[in-house]
């Protein structure tokens, strides 16, 4: 175990160099974004993922909050994590990676059990965006899908802009447009530890999910189709709870999950401007993380998969739930759940949502 002393201690940025490639016959990159308050983040164009976040603790120390790796080459030998990634073009599972739309069905590759994760074999998380840096607070990342790609139909043009802010907030903003009719359900899989990449658990972090329901699932995490109360459930986080409280509950969701990896259905719906949905706060270093949203839904993922097995930034072994995942989204497996809001998107509309992270202490 290390304490947040020596966490901080690995708050220093990997280096560019380490993520300039040629890869799929382009180059990739590692972009800097930095604050007046010295919050800086980290991001490469390889899958547009977030290496590096660095925000400040109670006393004033810089604490990467994010998990990561140090070089491309390591996020390329582990893709399974998904580590501070974009996801795309359908992030979560859709049921036996099978859906139909219009009358035609249409087959994903299945990656996850007997279902399609995250965007198939080789989703947005593995591909090479083109990024155009704005200014030095403002990144822009564009990335086309070739109609099939991965099983899913029409040409799609993704736009992601990654903005900070001198409020510590970092927004990130979602557009994409399709050629033909399609399904999309775009967000970012960063993992975080408030208390610092690689210094232990995150049962003590308190967790409030501003959800009065969530999406129940089968054992291989494809939701039912009910909307169930969280009223008197583990996955009542309508006030501040320790997420490592009711983590091992003798709850059959639970189970399923093996801890937390369930959507919560947000109140309100889809929204036109972000709404804050989620606070997570660590009593260790003070963080305060506060996640606002336009989407309709948010996977919590307790990091019930990390096993040791992976070394981050700082050299730590990521262990079994040292970390969370905040996935704002629509619900998973939609194209199969007539129920759930939609996420078809057809030529001439375009896919609009934006997600803010806020840091501050306390
Ligand atoms: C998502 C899923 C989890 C897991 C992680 C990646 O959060 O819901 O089940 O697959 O991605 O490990």
């Amino acid at each position: 175990m290390t304490d947040s002393t020596s966490a901080s201690a690995s708050a220093s940025l990997p280096r560019r160099i380490d993520f300039q490639k040629d890869l799929d016959g382009k180059k990739t990159d590692l972009y800097v974004l930095k604050n007046t308050s010295g919050v800086t983040v980290a991001i490469t164009s390889y899958g547009g993922r977030i290496v590096s976040w660095l925000v400040p603790d109670k006393n004033g120390r810089m604490v990467d909050v994010t998990l990561g790796y140090n070089s491309l080459d390591e996020y390329l030998n582990n893709n399974e994590s998904y580590f501070g990634t974009l996801v795309g073009r359908y992030g979560n599972r859709i049921a036996k990676g099978k859906f139909t739309l219009d009358g035609k069905t249409h087959t994903l590759p299945i990656n996850n059990g007997p279902n399609s994760l995250h965007g198939g074999k080789k989703g947005f998380n593995a591909r090479v965006w083109d990024a155009r840096s704005i200014d030095d607070r403002t990144l822009e990342l564009t990335y086309v899908s070739a109609d099939g790609e991965e099983g899913y139909p029409g040409k799609l043009t993704t736009t992601v802009v990654y903005t900070l802010s001198d409020d510590n907030s970092l927004k990130i903003d979602y557009t994409a447009t399709t050629d033909k009719p399609t399904v999309v359900n775009l967000t970012n899989h960063a993992y975080f530890n408030l208390n610092g990449e690689g210094s232990g658990p995150i049962a003590d972090h308190r967790l409030m999910i501003a959800a009065d329901r969530y999406t129940p699932v089968d054992e291989t995490l494809i939701p039912t189709g009910e909307l169930a109360p969280v009223e008197g459930t583990p996955f009542d986080f309508r006030k501040p709870t320790p997420i490592g409280e009711r983590a091992d509950a003798d709850h059959p969701q639970i189970k399923h999950g093996g801890g937390y990896d369930h959507n919560f259905v947000l109140n309100g719906g889809q929204t036109a401007t972000p709404r804050r949905i989620a606070t997570v706060e660590s009593p260790q270093t003070g963080i305060v993380m506060d996640v606002s949203t336009t989407e309709p839904g948010v996977q919590f993922y307790g990091g019930n998969f990390l096993d040791g097995s992976q070394k981050g930034k700082s050299g730590n072994a990521y262990e079994k739930r040292s970390a969370f995942c905040l996935e704002t989204q629509h619900f998973p497996d939609s194209p199969n759940q007539p129920g759930f809001p939609s996420t078809v998107l057809r030529p001439g509309q375009t896919y609009k949502t934006t997600t803010i992270y806020t840091f501050s202490t306390k």
